[in-house]
């Protein structure tokens, strides 16, 4: 796996890769890892994973346990959210997501590096979709300031409540640009 990497424990690795730095094992790895147990629309997936902006893995022996990503919102569906939630969304802004790690890694820090590896990548305005519920997603947010804004509604696919949450760029309220990556040169948003 290319990118850049950190050694954690023995065997267990922290990177942060944009998708083309991943094999296409590796982003199948990934999508089966997201469609399994990440709660999210699976139609389009493997597509959305080859657009997201940055992917942090978390691999014990090479093999992925844990992942979290910055992704190019999809223009429906920030158009959605943002009817859903009562909250303006800037398109220039990034979403947060796919938070898995495997059941037997969880509870062991994994989610919260991941997400600050992606966060000292990019230091813009950044969104999230969170079911109310749940507790661990929740924390890591909130360590990172992030709160949630606008109203709830309903996920259709459980029926949770959702909220949005935000974590504005302080002095920047038109929210950050991503910057140039290895094989991206500007952010779009479709
Ligand atoms: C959400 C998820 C990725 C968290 O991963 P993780 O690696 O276990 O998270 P961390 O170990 O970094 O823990 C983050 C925080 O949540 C807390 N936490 C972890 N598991 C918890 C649980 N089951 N109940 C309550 N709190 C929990 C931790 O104590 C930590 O809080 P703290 O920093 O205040 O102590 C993991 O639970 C998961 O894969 N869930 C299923 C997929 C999912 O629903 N993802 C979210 C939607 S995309």
């Amino acid at each position: 796996m290319s990118g850049r990497t950190d050694t954690l424990e023995r065997e267990h690795t922290c990177g942060v890769h944009t998708p083309a730095e991943l094999s296409e094992n590796e982003r199948a790895h990934v999508c089966s890892i997201v469609r399994q147990y990440g709660r999210v629309e699976t139609e389009g997936l493997p597509e959305r994973i080859e657009r997201a902006w940055r992917i942090a893995t978390a691999s014990d022996g090479g093999r992925v346990y844990a992942l979290a990503a910055i992704k190019r919102p999809d223009r429906s569906y920030l158009e959605r959210v943002s009817a859903a939630s009562e909250h303006a969304l800037d398109p220039a802004w990034a979403e947060l997501g796919w938070f898995v790690t495997l059941p037997g890694y969880r509870g062991r820090g994994a989610c919260t590096r991941l997400v600050r590896a992606l966060l000292a990548e990019y230091t813009g305005t950044l969104w999230v979709t969170a079911r109310d519920d749940d507790t661990a997603t929740s924390r890591v947010l909130a360590s990172i300031g992030m709160a949630p804004v606008g109203s709830g509604w309903n996920s259709v696919l459980d029926g949770r409540v959702l909220h949005l949450w935000l974590k504005q760029t302080p002095g920047r309220r038109s929210g950050g640009r991503l910057s140039q990556s290895t094989n991206e040169r500007t952010f779009t948003n479709e």
